[in-house]
C-alpha cells in the first residue's frame, strides 16, 4: 500500500476515538503486560534521593588519569572499506558506510501522513516486501509455518517472534548476514487455545524458542530492493532460552551469579528481552537484554533486606509471573534459585560468523535494563560504548575499554578486539542545564537563551576491578549498577532508549521515549534535559563529546527534538518551522544514513496514528524537519531500522497486540492479508526507480 501527498497531513486521529489506545503513550494493555511486565503501571523502581551525598562523592573521586585523551582522530572512524572476505571489513563497510561528501541536506521523499491502516504504508515511488515472518525456517527440512502445528523442536529452527533490533552484516557482493532480535512473546496472540492461568509445556517451551536471536543469511535482488531469506546457509543460527551463553569480565563466577545447575557462575542458558543493540567494527552484534525482571516469580517472598533492595531497584517484584515459567523450570523460581535473576540483565556479544562461538555477556558493561549499545572509537583508539537504561528515572551510561581497538583483520586483531568489552570504566551520565532553573516551567517553553542545553559529565562507578562506590565492590557495582549510580547523583533521564553516534560528525543522539511521570508527586520535577511534565511525547537530545573524543569526561548537550503534535507549543522541532514537520511521538531506535540524516523509529504514538519511521537532518538548514516515512500495521511498533544507500529495513514487532485481540480473533491480518494471523516480520523498502534513499 502507498500514500501519496504533496504535503504532510498533520490532521491527527482523535486520541480518543476507537483506534487510540488506553495507554497514556499509545500502546495497548497486552503490549505492556507481555513486552515489560506492566512496567508502567508500577511504581518506577528508581526511588534514590541521594545528591548530597552524591555532591561530596563527585568531588572526591579524581578522574584524572582514568583514561588518556588523546589528540588524533582514529583512523578506523569512517574507512569506508569496501567488502572483502574478512568479517572485520565487511562490518567496517556495513557498519562505518562510506559517508558522503556531499553531507546532510535533508530529506526529499514525500511523507507518509498520520494513519491506521493495517498496512505498512510507505511514500509514493516505493515499493516494500517482507524479508521474513515469524515462523519461516531457517534450516533445509524445516516445515512452512502452521500455527496449528507449532511446536518448541519447529520454533528453534525458525525465525523468533517479536523482532526488535536488526543488523546487517557483509557477507559477499550479493549476500549479507541479518541479525535479529525477537525481544518477548505474545502467548494470546501465538497459541490458539492458550490458557493463561494454565499455560502447557508445550506452549512454555515454544515461547522460550521464540525468545533469542537470529542470524539469517540473505540474498539481495539484482531487480530491485528485495532480500530473501537463504534457507539452510551454514551461518544460519537460533539461540534461544536454552542456549549456552558465557559470562565474562569481572562478574564472571561471582558467588552472586552461582546456581545450581551452573556452580562455577559461568555458563547461562539464554538470553532474554533483547531490545536494541549494536554491531562493533571487528564484526560483532551487540544484544542488550533490558526487561529480564518479568520473568522471574516470588521476590516477594525474600526477607532479607539487602536482596529485596536489589530486586525492587530492579523491579523484580510479586510472586506469579505473567507466562508462568516458574512453574516449568526452577531457575524462574527466586525463592529456589535466587542468583539465576543475576545473570540477565547484560549486553551479550555475538560471533555471527562463527555458528559455533558461544555468545559472551559481557559483564563490565554493567547490568540494568540494557536498550541499546553503540560503539565509537575514542580518539586514542580505545571503544566507547554509550548504553541506555530504558526505565522512567533511570540513567545514561558510558564504558570505554582499558585495551585499545586494533584495525586489523588477522585472526590475533580479532581475538584482541573480542576481548575488548570485558576491562574498561564504566560511567555514568549527569546532565547540567545552562538556564536557570525557574525557566524550566515544565511546559516545554524554551527558555531565555533559546535551548534546552548545557553541559555534563561522565561519572566513573568502576574502573576494571577498582571500584568508585564507597560501600561497593567493583563485581557488586557492575551487579547492581543501578544501585551505584544512585550514589553519584546522575540525571534521572525519561526512559533512555537507543543511541547513535552520527558517523559523520561524530555527535551523539539519545532517543528519550516519554516519562508520563515526570513532574509527579514524589516523583523528580522537570529539569533541562528533561524539560517537560508528564512528557507523553518524548524527546531527543545530542550530545556532542568535549573535543568531539568520546574517551571524554565532560560534554556539551541539546536537545534537538521535543516530540509531539506540531501544533502544540510545548513541541520543538531543532528550531525548524513546526508547519512543515511531520508529527512524532515516542522516539525509540535511531539509525543515520549515509548522509548523516538522523532516521527515529517509534514506540506507541500518544497523537493516535499508527507507528511509524521518520528521517530527519541534524545539520543546515533542514535541522529538525521530521519526514515520516512509513507508518506500521495495527499494533504495531517499528523497530531495528537500517538505512542503506538504497533500501531501508524495519522490523514490524506485534502487530495485531490490541486489547482483546487472539490468535482466533485478530486485530490485524498483516502481513498475508484476509483469513491469517499477523506475523511480526522484517520488511525491506526501496524505491522504485532505484534511486537513493531519501534524495
Ligand atoms: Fe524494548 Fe526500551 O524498548
Ligand atoms: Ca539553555
Ligand atoms: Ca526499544
Amino acid at each position: 500500500m502507498t500514500i501519496a501527498s504533496d504535503r504532510p497531513l498533520l490532521t491527527l486521529i482523535d486520541p480518543t476515538s476507537d483506534d487510540a489506545a488506553p495507554c497514556s503513550t499509545g500502546r495497548a494493555a497486552l503490549t505492556c503486560r507481555y513486552r515489560c511486565g506492566d512496567a508502567c503501571s508500577h511504581e518506577a523502581p528508581n526511588t534514590s534521593t541521594s545528591e548530597t551525598f552524591a555532591d561530596v562523592m563527585a568531588t572526591a573521586i579524581s578522574r584524572r588519569g582514568l583514561l588518556r585523551t588523546g589528540a588524533v582522530l582514529g583512523a578506523i572512524t569512517v574507512t569506508g572499506a569496501g567488502l572483502s572476505g574478512s568479517p572485520a571489513a565487511a562490518t567496517r563497510a556495513s557498519v562505518l558506510p562510506r559517508q558522503s561528501t556531499t553531507g546532510a541536506l535533508g530529506l526529499r521523499f514525500t511523507p507518509v501522513p498520520p494513519n491506521t491502516a493495517d498496512a505498512v504504508t510507505v511514500p509514493g515511488g516505493h515499493d516494500q516486501r517482507v524479508v521474513i515472518r515469524w515462523g519461516d525456517p531457517l534450516f533445509k527440512g524445516v516445515p512452512e509455518f502452521d500455527l496449528n502445528k507449532q511446536s518448541p523442536e519447529r520454533q528453534r529452527r525458525q525465525f523468533g517472534y517479536n523482532a526488535d533490533f536488526l543488523g546487517l552484516l557483509g557477507l559477499s557482493s550479493s549476500t549479507r548476514l541479518m541479525v535479529v532480535n525477537h525481544e518477548y512473546t505474545t502467548e494470546t496472540l501465538m497459541y490458539p487455545d492458550y490458557d493463561e492461568a494454565n499455560p502447557t509445556r508445550d506452549q512454555v517451551e515454544t515461547s522460550w524458542a521464540a525468545h533469542g536471536l537470529s542470524v539469517v543469511a540473505v540474498r539481495e535482488n539484482t531487480r530491485d530492493g528485495a532480500l530473501r531469506p537463504i534457507v539452510g546457509h551454514e551461518l544460519n543460527r537460533r539461540l534461544h532460552t536454552k542456549s549456552e551463553f558465557t559470562l565474562t569480565g569481572p562478574v564472571a563466577g561471582h558467588p552472586l551469579v552461582k546456581t545450581t545447575a551452573d556452580p562455577s557462575g559461568r555458563t547461562v542458558l539464554g538470553t532474554l528481552n533483547n531490545c536494541a543493540g549494536g554491531l562493533t567494527p571487528w564484526g560483532s552484534w551487540l544484544t542488550a537484554e533490558e526487561n529480564f525482571n518479568q520473568y522471574f516469580a516470588n521476590a516477594a517472598t525474600v526477607t532479607d533486606p539487602v536482596q529485596a533492595r536489589r530486586l525492587s531497584r530492579y523491579g523484580v517484584s510479586g510472586t506469579s509471573t505473567e507466562r508462568l515459567w516458574e512453574l516449568f523450570d526452577d531457575r524462574f523460581d527466586i525463592a529456589k534459585e535466587p542468583n539465576e535473576v543475576n545473570r540477565f540483565g547484560w549486553v551479550v556479544e555475538v560471533d555471527p560468523y562463527d555458528p559455533d562461538s558461544t555468545p559472551r555477556k559481557r559483564t563490565a558493561l554493567g547490568r540494568f535494563k540494557h536498550e541499546a549499545a553503540q560503539p565509537r572509537i575514542t580518539d586514542d583508539g580505545h571503544v566507547a560504548l554509550y548504553m541506555g537504561d530504558d526505565e522512567r528515572f533511570d540513567y545514561f551510561y558510558k564504558f570505554v575499554s582499558s585495551r585499545k581497538y586494533r584495525d586489523g583483520d588477522s585472526r590475533s586483531d580479532r581475538r584482541h578486539n573480542f576481548e575488548l568489552l570485558d576491562d574498561g570504566t564504566l560511567y555514568v551520565a549527569r546532565f547540567t542545564g545552562d538556564s536557570p532553573p525557574a525557566e524550566i516551567d515544565g511546559t516545554g517553553k524554551l527558555p531565555a537563551d533559546g535551548l534546552f542545553d548545557g553541559s555534563g559529565e561522565w561519572i566513573p562507578l568502576v574502573s576494571g576491578t577498582k571500584s568508585f562506590v564507597p560501600g561497593m565492590s567493583a563485581e557488586e557495582v557492575l551487579l547492581f549498577t543501578r544501585l551505584a549510580a544512585d550514589t553519584v547523583n546522575p540525571t534521572k533521564m525519561d526512559r533512555p532508549e537507543d543511541v547513535e553516534p552520527s558517523p559523520r560528525t561524530g555527535a551523539v543522539y539519545i532517543a528519550l521515549t516519554n516519562n508520563t511521570n515526570r513532574g509527579a508527586a514524589g516523583a523528580a520535577a522537570p529539569d533541562e534535559a528533561n524539560p517537560r511534565k508528564a512528557n507523553k511525547h518524548g524527546h531527543v537530545i545530542e550530545l556532542v563529546e568535549q573535543n568531539n573524543d568520546s574517551a571524554a569526561t565532560r560534554f556539551k548537550w541539546n536537545i534537538l527534538l521535543l516530540c509531539g503534535d506540531p501544533a502544540d507549543p510545548s513541541t520543538y522541532f531543532g528550531g525548524y518551522p513546526p508547519a512543515d514537520v511531520s508529527p512524532i511521538s515516542c522516539p525509540d531506535n535511531l539509525a543515520f544514513d549515509r548522509y548523516g540524516n538522523l532516521w527515529i523509529s517509534t514506540d506507541g504514538n500518544a497523537l493516535g496514528s499508527h507507528d511509524g519511521l521518520f528521517g530527519l537532518a541534524v545539520e543546515g538548514p533542514e535541522r529538525g524537519r521530521t519526514r515520516q516515512f512509513l507508518t506500521m500495521p495495527i499494533g504495531a511498533e517499528t523497530c531495528g531500522p537500517v538505512i542503506q544507500r538504497d533500501r531501508v529495513l524495519v522490523c514490524v514487532q506485534h502487530p495485531g497486540e490490541k486489547d482483546g485481540a487472539t490468535a482466533t480473533n485478530p486485530a490485524s491480518t498483516w502481513p498475508d492479508g484476509p483469513g491469517t494471523i499477523p506475523r511480526p516480520s522484517v520488511v525491506a523498502v526501496w524505491r522504485r526507480d532505484n534511486g537513493s534513499i531519501g534524495r
